[in-house]
């Protein structure tokens, strides 16, 4: 497995290993490797000839109160996973390499990013978008994998290259949980045992709401209201938000619509503060199909 710290040294390892027009399969990551970023890993190696891993937590996409200093970093715990998927090459820039100078230049897809984690955490986007362009230049791949826990980045960076031409397929990987429910995620170590108990209302409620959008009377609003109260019940839980859209459009579902009558791919999107971690999950639903 190549390790390569800058760009020169990505794109010689780029040129000896996928030169001769091998397939490429990239995981794009920002570390401290879990469940979840293997089963990417472990895609690419089966569906391409080349994988290729990056790590990189990204100083644009954070905002000045949020987690950056404190991101969990385990970098030779990373390597050691990103060898047992049989990983080709790890990308590891420093944000030296990555932002020699500020970009002056800027990535914004509009309107999807209006809402959900945009609408809470603004600029995020903008900055996945940079990265996310500079790491496809530079790493070329033909198969992208991305995990739908973080349905809304997925739904951005695909509109991304839908507008922008970029030539790679992005593959939509299921959220990874653990054995409880809980979606796994690098900030989980962050929790408390109580949070890491009461953050199980996640998983669970959006279990129950795919029963629940099913009864005749359920409207969009009854729904969330349902689905907060449950929230609500765990004392160390903070709601941010609590959503219901369309999927991939993130348009907005009339309130009091009744769910029977709508139709579609919509996601139950769910970001809550369990003390100073923040974590979103969601599900998919299909509606209105009889
Ligand atoms: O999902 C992540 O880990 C990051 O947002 C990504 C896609 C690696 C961009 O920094």
């Amino acid at each position: 497995m190549i390790i390569a710290r800058t760009k020169e040294d990505l794109r010689h390892a780029m040129r000896e290993m996928a030169g001769d027009g091998r397939s490429i399969g990239f995981v794009p990551t920002m570390g401290y490797l879990h469940e979840g970023h293997a089963s990417l890993l472990t895609a690419a190696r089966e569906q391409c000839e080349v994988t290729v891993l990056s790590i990189f937590v990204n100083p644009l996409q954070f905002g000045v109160n949020e987690d950056l200093e404190v991101y969990p970093r385990d970098e030779a715990r990373d390597v050691a996973i990103a060898e047992s998927c049989h990983t080709d090459i790890v990308f590891i820039p420093s944000v030296q390499e990555m932002y020699p100078t500020r970009p002056l230049t800027s990535v914004k897809v509009s309107e999807i990013t209006e809402e959900l984690c945009g609408a809470s955490r603004p600029g995020h986007f903008d900055g996945v978008g940079i990265v996310i362009a500079k790491l496809f230049h530079l790493v070329k791949p033909h198969r992208a994998y991305f995990g739908m826990k973080d349905a809304q980045q997925v739904a951005v960076i695909e509109q991304m290259v839908h507008d922008l031409d970029f030539d790679v397929e992005i593959v939509r990987m299921p959220t990874v949980r653990e054995a409880d429910g809980l979606a796994m995620s690098s900030r989980n170590v962050r929790l408390s045992a109580e949070q890491r108990h009461q953050a199980l209302v996640l998983s669970n409620v959006l279990k129950d709401a795919g029963f629940w959008l099913k009864q005749p009377e359920m409207t969009v609003d009854s729904l969330l209201e349902a689905v907060r109260t449950e929230i609500g019940k765990m004392d160390e839980a903070e709601i941010d938000y609590v959503e219901l859209m369309q999927y991939p459009s993130l348009q907005r579902v009339p309130a009091n619509q009744r769910l029977l009558e709508a139709s579609g791919t919509v996601i139950l999107a769910l970001a809550v503060k369990f003390g100073a971690t923040r974590l979103i999950d969601n599900a998919l639903y299909t509606i209105g199909e009889r």
